[in-house]
């Protein structure tokens, strides 16, 4: 639910006296420090505690930590299905323990005969919904290609020892959450209406708390893939019932296109911010440019001093994340497509140059662009985890459906959900996607081509070590969220988990909005800004953040975060 600040004086005190009321016992939206989860072998934080497990166990049976990665990848299928997946895609950022660092990038890609107006109608306007809902929506999957490459390069046990804990979490169920069954309950309609022929997930009385969901077709697909690897998804049964699913409902993904599809290995963007050495991901995800724009636009101002969500901070981070996402739109998308201009984009001179025109009296007006508007947060669903092994082998991965539960077609026979990640492309310039995101040529839709991302898996260095492990989902949101926990960390002297639990604040340049995490600011912060010209909107969490710090002492610190379900596990 959004909510409007007006700007308004009277309606700027009482809200902001709404504020300061709700949220007194929270200083600055923080919830308290929280040192107890510290250790010192590895650790595993993601978004569901049944997952971590799986993965600390592989890193206790001296797995490494991409051993662990694949593993919770695919147990994050099965306990997460509203973004953990093999029907969708992702992307990965290694550091290994003697410093080597490299990304993967398995983005899903627009299948052979997508084309550029695929979303629109005969006046050229986009359909609403068809690049989201239903077979159409969805790109051809990249997670489990990006699997079986990260486990060829890094990985140290053996393949299926690493599918079969998800294997055995879909066939003999797992206990659903309190938040999953409501989720399952609320998006009934929605599965029933795309999946006529049943799902696991629907059944006919409500799903309630420590209910079991059992998925035996998952369960068999987990099978193929353990015994045939890339080939166990892409090709034989599994790729039949996925083109069957195609045929059924009209999408227009292909054998070839499975065939066909590739996990690339990319160099990973690499970035200082004082004496901070950011590794992130490179395009087709818009999020490690825009993270490292966004370090740099802040870099020369005392932001510790000012303190964490204090007025002048908020202001200057509003002001660098409206030019770096007006940036995005314009310039970032698939570099096997459009040539991204990242050496200028990440030039010091030129970052410094955008942040000129800002002016602290007044906010800086944003271009008038046709706005679109941020939909509810409840309709996003991405996720990310963090791992470390015991050797200091470091693993970050944001990997998703795009919205919660993705197109919400499960394949028949394959029992596995499929995203609608088509809808990050630009189907129409300056067309706002679900995200409210606009872009134009570099991210419109080509056959093969990757949808541009704003996910941003990173790692930072401190003097050449490991130093923290982070990302989120959150769509838009993820670049400014992932920001600001390093913001929280390396400026205002957060521990990790209060880093994740700080409330959050964002600007994407379009719609021209300062949206806000509830108790985010202060009713004086909230007041001063108004009073500047910031339209300011209240809206659910932003963010899911799941990091890792290494601590000065040498312990790994967990930060995951409580707007969900989400756990760090350590040893
Ligand atoms: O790649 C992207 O940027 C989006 N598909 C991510 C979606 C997302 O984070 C939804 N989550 N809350």
């Amino acid at each position: 639910m959004l909510k409007i600040l007006k700007v308004n004086h009277f309606f700027a005190v009482a809200t902001a006296l709404f504020i300061t009321v709700a949220f007194s016992g929270c200083v600055g939206g923080q919830l308290g420090q929280d040192n107890s989860n510290e250790y010192r072998n590895g650790m595993v934080v993601s978004a569901n505690e049944l997952a971590s497990r799986v993965g600390l166990n592989i890193l206790k049976k001296g797995g490494n930590a991409i051993d662990a990665a694949v593993a919770v990848q695919f147990a994050l299928a099965v306990v997460y299905p509203n973004a953990g997946n093999i029907g969708g895609g992702g992307f990965m950022v290694y550091r290994g323990a003697s410093g080597e660092t490299n990304s993967l990038d398995f983005r899903e890609t627009a299948p052979a005969i997508a084309s550029r107006d695929m979303y629109l109608d005969s006046v050229g306007n986009p359909i609403v919904d068809k690049s989201l809902e239903g077979h159409l929506a969805s790109g051809v999957p990249g997670s489990v290609a990006g699997m079986v490459a990260a486990h060829e390069k890094y990985g140290k046990l053996k393949w299926a020892d690493l599918i079969e804990p998800a294997i055995a979490l879909a066939k003999n169920g797992f206990k659903v959450s309190e938040q999953q069954a409501g989720e399952f309950n609320r998006r009934k309609e929605r599965f029933v209406k795309n999946n006529p022929q049943g799902t696991a997930l629907v059944k006919e009385t409500d799903w309630l708390e420590d209910d079991v969901l059992l998925q035996p077709e998952l369960a068999a697909t987990l099978e193929k893939i353990r015994d045939k690897g890339q080939a166990g998804f892409y090709e034989g049964p599994v790729a039949d019932s996925l083109l069957a699913e195609m045929r059924r409902g009209g999408g227009i993904i292909s054998a070839e296109d499975l065939k066909n599809y590739k996990a690339i290995w990319r160099k990973p963007i690499v970035g200082n911010y004082k004496e901070y050495r950011i590794v992130t991901m490179p395009p087709p995800s818009s999020g490690g440019i825009a993270l490292i724009q966004l370090l740099k636009s802040v870099e020369p101002y005392p932001l510790k001093r000012w303190g964490l969500n204090s007025d002048s901070t908020v202001q200057l981070m509003v002001e660098a994340e409206r030019r770096v996402y007006a940036d995005r739109a314009e310039y970032l998308g698939d570099p096997d497509f459009y040539k991204v201009p990242q050496v200028q984009l990440l030039n010091d001179a030129y970052i410094k140059s955008r942040m000129a025109n800002f002016n602290w009296a007044y906010a800086t007006p944003s271009s008038e662009i046709k706005a679109g508007v941020l939909k509810g947060a409840e309709h996003e669903e991405t996720t990310h985890f963090s791992i470390v092994d015991r050797d200091g082998n470091a693993v970050s991965v944001t990997t998703t459906l795009n919205g919660s539960y993705g197109s919400s077609v499960v394949v028949k026979g394959g029992g596995f959900l499929l995203n609608n990640e088509m809808d990050d492309f630009s189907v129409k310039p300056g067309s706002p996607n679900m995200y409210g995101l606009v872009g134009g040529e570099a991210n419109a839709i080509a056959p093969g081509k990757r949808m541009l991302s704003s996910m941003a898996p990173t790692i930072v260095e401190k003097d050449g070590k490991l130093f923290m492990i982070v990302g989120t989902p959150g769509g838009s949101t993820i670049i400014t969220s992932v920001f600001q926990t390093i913001v929280n960390v390396i400026e205002f002297n957060k521990n990790m988990q209060s880093a994740v639990n700080a409330k959050k604040f964002h600007h994407q340049w379009l719609p021209d909005t300062l949206y806000v995490e509830k108790g985010a600011l202060d009713s004086i912060t909230t007041l001063k800004l108004i009073n500047k010209g910031y339209p300011i909107l209240e809206r659910g969490s932003i963010g899911r953040v799941d990091a890792i710090l290494k601590t000065k002492w040498g312990y790994y610190q967990g930060g995951a975060d409580k707007r969900g379900d989400d756990k760090a596990l350590g040893w």
